[in-house]
């Protein structure tokens, strides 16, 4: 079924008649397609899955492209991002080609599910803001952090179990509550990674995220728990390039903490409560990707 919707991303694609296009298009990797896949589980196989698993992923390939711009990435999947390539302005465009094309698709479907994935799309935009306000200084809010990544990753999450639920005509709540919560764990997840996953060329983490001012749930959870000298020693590290003693004490701190772990369990937590829904749905089939959230390589 994940080939119906790559053939149907194609021929969006090359109704826009443009070879540019359809040139950048093919650079771009193909990803884990998550968000078609929760979508055809929940709906089933109809043109309309089919449609909208093809319309979230080209916003979210949009979505993508544009972060890309804005962190100054230039690695995607392994491999070279699309400004690394040929610079922002050609990401950026084509992300609004993609992201419009989308849209566009996307009124075809059914009015309901328009306005659920548009105003998902708002809050993606929403987070993505709040993401970079946020690094301006060091954020030791959970609340800040919670609903930063609830906006930019989980509500788009949220939006595909939401709406499959309604083209499938089932009970959406229960699929709008497993979908925000498997939302928010990935994006957990993929904040420890940041920190758990060595860095290929140095060994050792690379920590990213706190480095370009990403106060993510485990540093805020490192800050609350030390004293007052070391809380105001950790401050004094965001946003910069750490030495390593500097990397090896905020690491020494997560580990006498047992952050790592904490950190998981919350993620674990949120997973649980999505399968325990789905296991009252009936709906046993979603409990891989559920699990594929927090299975990752740490
Ligand atoms: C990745 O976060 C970014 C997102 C999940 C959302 C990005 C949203 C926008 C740029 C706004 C919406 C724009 C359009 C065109 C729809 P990350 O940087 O934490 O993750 P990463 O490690 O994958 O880069
Ligand atoms: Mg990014």
């Amino acid at each position: 079924m994940l080939r119906a919707v790559e053939r149907k991303i194609e021929q969006f694609i090359l109704e826009l008649d443009d070879d540019n296009t359809v040139m950048l298009y093919k650079k771009l990797p193909v990803g884990k397609r998550l968000r078609a896949k929760l979508i055809l589980k929940i709906a089933g196989e109809s043109l309309s899955a089919i449609k909208l698993s093809a319309v979230v992923e080209m916003i979210h390939l949009a979505s993508l492209l544009h972060d890309d711009v804005i962190d100054d990435a230039y690695v995607r999947r392994n491999r070279p991002s699309i400004n690394a390539l040929y610079g922002n302005k050609s990401a950026i465009m084509l992300g609004d080609i993609l992201y419009s094309k989308g849209f566009y698709e996307l009124n075809n479907i059914d009015s309901k599910v328009s306005k659920i994935v548009s105003n998902a799309v708002t809050q993606l935009s929403l987070g993505e803001q709040a993401d970079v306000l946020l690094a301006n200084r060091f954020n030791s809010s959970k609340e800040h952090y919670m609903k930063m990544i609830y906006q930019k990753t989980a509500s788009l999450i949220e939006a595909c179990a939401y709406s499959g639920a309604i083209l499938a005509n089932k009970n959406p709540i229960p699929y709008q509550t497993y979908g925000r919560n498997i939302g928010i764990a990935f994006q957990i997840i993929d904040d420890i990674l940041d920190i758990t996953s060595s860095s290929d060329t140095l060994g050792k983490p690379s920590m990213h995220d706190f480095v370009e001012g990403k106060t993510t749930l485990p540093y805020i959870y490192l800050y609350e728990k030390l004293n007052n000298d070391d809380k105001t020693k950790l401050i004094s590290l965001h946003k910069k390039e750490l030495s390593s003693d500097e990397l090896n004490w905020i690491l020494a701190g997560f580990k006498e903490y047992n952050i790592i772990e904490k950190c998981i369990k919350e993620a674990q937590t949120l997973v649980e409560e999505a399968l325990s829904l789905m296991n009252k749905e009936g709906n046993i089939s979603l409990q891989k990707i559920a699990k594929d959230m927090i299975d990752r390589e740490f």
